[in-house]
């Protein structure tokens, strides 16, 4: 049986439409989703929206709508935008889905009975931008840093879940690789940010709500509300069927990867584990927070007015290469920004110029020297230094990628495609073959079928990142089935299939995008 394999994206607040902050995170979700799909794993991958709490009834009412009849509206933007950009996702989780408000509450009674809950009093800060309480560490002049909004006082009788009692446990799940419940945060440096703070002490949080009726009603107290980030993170065992498919909870869970940015690696690095032990449940393996990026150099918001939707980008490079420029901005873990001016450079670069071209040459000459079907070379042709080469280059970035993937350095794995792009550029520099086709066609079926050859490698490579475009290569190169093939198969040096293939016509794969003036 494939070996279950279950990654999941941060579900996302509907108090307004997806942007490219949002984008980023499920995109490289889904480029992971999709490697290890073709690795052979049973992949469930998982998306969604979180849609209770104060801020959404906030912008509902805003709105003057019902919160679920807003909800629904902002939920059909993000499937829109996840369509657009591709990504494959096995399941999409609202948070007002039944089955997810019932395993909430069958979860948070078990959590009671076992003594994990108990009733309290909280008085404190509360920032509903954060959707959570805010100490002096999260504030500048009394206002929320992320928000630049003054906490509202909240004092209120709560249900509260023991978290201070976990504070050992957790130590030793995240730094013995032995304990039942190990689990591995990275980067390592938020790992030890983590570990710092936690060494500090815990206090115990306050699960629900009194005064907020747009939640998840407490089982055992319906006068109260489950606190949003609770009921929130509880969708990761309900969206695999925690209460209506115990098969698939047990097959896929622990999760063996929680992708989110750094904004809210707390509550996943130390609030969830401690809530799954409480439970008896095992911690999830692998938490990964990468970075959070500005725009042209300022924060994502909509009082700067700088808010960037995936569709604005999907318009002007493609979905592929909206993917790619995404992922190619800057290193994965760490933070970074997204210009546009940036983004329209390398698509012309990278994309345009080193892959777009490098296809188009090596198809239209295949169509011009061989009337559209790539020739085979005889097994005995010998071979040249520059042949051995590209072939070695090929065989190491299949490893390099793998490797680098396997790291979440997403801009590495890239970098690995393009030193072959660059390498096959080079070949057709050092071989002409432009001149061969005069001097020398033995020499030129061997070129010829290199070059096919690292494209084949190439598309495989790419597809996780840009499925079209792969595909779009695999047909001008005439194997228009060749995506078909397993990971393993596909990183064969020599299997471009035997027998003549009919190139396609050689349509340019990144057409030029116009230059914008940016605000
Ligand atoms: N609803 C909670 C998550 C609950 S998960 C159990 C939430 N939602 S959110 O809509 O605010 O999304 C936060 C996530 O969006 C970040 O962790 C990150 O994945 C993504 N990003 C939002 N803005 C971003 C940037 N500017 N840069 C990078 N990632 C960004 O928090």
């Amino acid at each position: 049986m494939a070996e279950p394999w279950y990654i999941t994206t941060p579900i996302y607040y509907v108090n307004d439409v997806p942007h490219v902050g949002h984008a980023y995170t499920t995109i490289a979700a889904d480029v992971l989703a999709r490697h290890q799909r073709r690795l052979g794993r049973e992949v469930f991958f998982l998306t969604g929206t979180d849609e209770h709490g104060a801020k959404i009834a906030e912008a509902a009412q805003a709105h003057r709508k019902a919160p679920k009849e807003y909800c629904d509206e902002i939920v059909a933007h993000f499937k829109t935008a996840w369509r657009e950009l591709d990504i494959s996702y096995d399941r999409f989780i609202r948070t007002t889905d039944t089955d997810h408000e019932e395993a909430v509450q069958v979860f948070l009674s078990n959590l009671y009975q076992a003594g994990h809950i108990y009733r309290g009093r909280y008085e404190g800060r509360y920032c509903v931008g954060c959707e959570k309480f805010v100490t002096d560490e999260d504030l500048v002049d009394g206002m929320c840093i992320l928000h630049a909004k003054a906490p509202i006082w909240y004092a209120e009788d709560n249900y509260f879940f023991r978290l201070s009692q976990f504070q050992e446990p957790l130590i030793a799940a995240i730094t013995d690789e032995r304990d039942p419940n190990h689990f591995v945060i990275e980067p390592e440096s938020r790992a030890n940010e983590v570990l710092g703070k936690l060494r500090l002490g815990l206090a115990d949080i306050s699960i629900s709500r009194a005064s907020l009726a747009w939640g998840v009603p407490i089982p055992f107290d319906p006068t109260q509300t489950t606190y949003v980030w609770v009921d929130a993170l509880l969708n990761y065992l309900s969206g695999i069927g925690f209460q209506d498919d115990q098969a698939r909870f047990q097959r896929f869970w622990p999760a063996d990867l929680h992708l989110m940015a750094k904004d809210i690696l707390w509550f996943h690095a130390v609030i969830w584990p401690a809530v799954l032990m409480a439970a008896g449940l095992r911690s999830p393996r692998r938490i990964f927070a990468h970075g959070f990026f500005t725009i042209n150099g300022r924060k994502i918001s909509k009082t700067l007015g700088n808010i960037l939707h995936p569709r604005d980008l999907i318009a002007r490079f493609g979905a592929d290469a909206t993917r790619y420029l995404m992922l190619s901005e800057f290193p994965f873990g760490t933070d970074g920004d997204i210009s546009e001016a940036a983004m329209e450079e390398r698509y012309h670069a990278d994309l345009s110029n080193d892959l777009g071209n490098l296809l188009n040459r090596t198809v239209a000459m295949i169509n011009r020297y061989f009337d559209s079907e790539l020739p085979f070379p005889e097994t005995t042709a010998s071979l040249s230094p520059s042949d051995n080469d590209l072939r070695a280059v090929a065989e190491a970035a299949l490893s390099r990628f793998e490797e680098a993937l396997d790291r979440l350095t997403f801009e590495d794995a890239l970098a690995a495609i393009w030193q072959l792009v660059s390498r096959a550029n080079k070949y057709v520099e050092e071989n002409a073959p432009w001149s061969l086709a005069r001097t020398d066609r033995a020499r030129l079926v061997i070129v010829l079928n290199h070059l096919a050859e690292a494209l084949r490698i190439i598309a495989h490579l790419v597809w996780p990142v840009m499925p079209n475009i792969a595909q779009k290569m695999v047909e001008q190169l005439g194997v228009p089935r060749e995506l078909e093939r397993s990971w393993a198969e596909a990183g064969r040096w020599g299997i471009f299939p035997s027998g003549r293939s009919s190139t396609g016509a050689s349509v340019p794969l990144f057409p030029r995008v116009g230059t914008r003036i940016e605000a």
